[in-house]
């Protein structure tokens, strides 16, 4: 049996400056802490993950050009390109991979644009509000889905 278990972890806009942002939506650590966590988090579900981080759309759609072949899965958190990037969206959907969508914040709790979503129909999984604890959820929703 084939093991598929490459995960590509990708963080939008403004999250290299997790640590900056208000932190009752996005808590206290830096995105070099959060991605250590996800590290330990996906080396207990056998995962092999690797991260990439952007604030220029078009290098963020390029990279997911990029995936097919290289990786079995997606988790990513586009920031706020979530809520209208429809090039992100395209691209995703041309990769072919199954992605799991992940929100450090409650996006549908907080302002009225955050609620929408322009890839969450494309998901596998959706995991949000549930702080850096979430990408473990995503992690293991994905995880599923590689068994399948
Ligand atoms: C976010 C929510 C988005 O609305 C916001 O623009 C972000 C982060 C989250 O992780 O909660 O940058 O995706």
């Amino acid at each position: 049996m084939t093991v598929r278990n490459r995960v590509e972890v990708m963080h939008g806009v403004n999250l290299d400056q997790l640590e900056r942002r208000p932190p009752a939506h996005y808590g206290s650590l830096s995105l070099p802490e959060l991605e250590r966590l996800i590290e330990g988090y996906a080396s207990e579900l056998e995962l092999m993950p690797r991260f990439f981080q952007t604030n220029h759309e078009g290098d963020f759609v390029e990279h997911l050009h990029r995936l097919e072949g290289m990786v079995d899965g997606i988790v990513l958190n586009p920031g706020a390109w979530t809520h209208y990037s429809y090039a992100i969206r395209d691209a995703l959907e041309l990769t072919g991979l199954p992605a799991v969508e992940v929100h450090l914040s409650d996006i549908e709790n907080r302002e009225g644009w955050r609620a929408h979503s322009v890839i969450s129909d494309l998901a596998v999984g959706r995991v949000t509000g549930k702080g850096p604890e979430g990408y473990r959820d995503a992690l293991a929703l994905l995880r599923g889905e590689l068994e399948e």
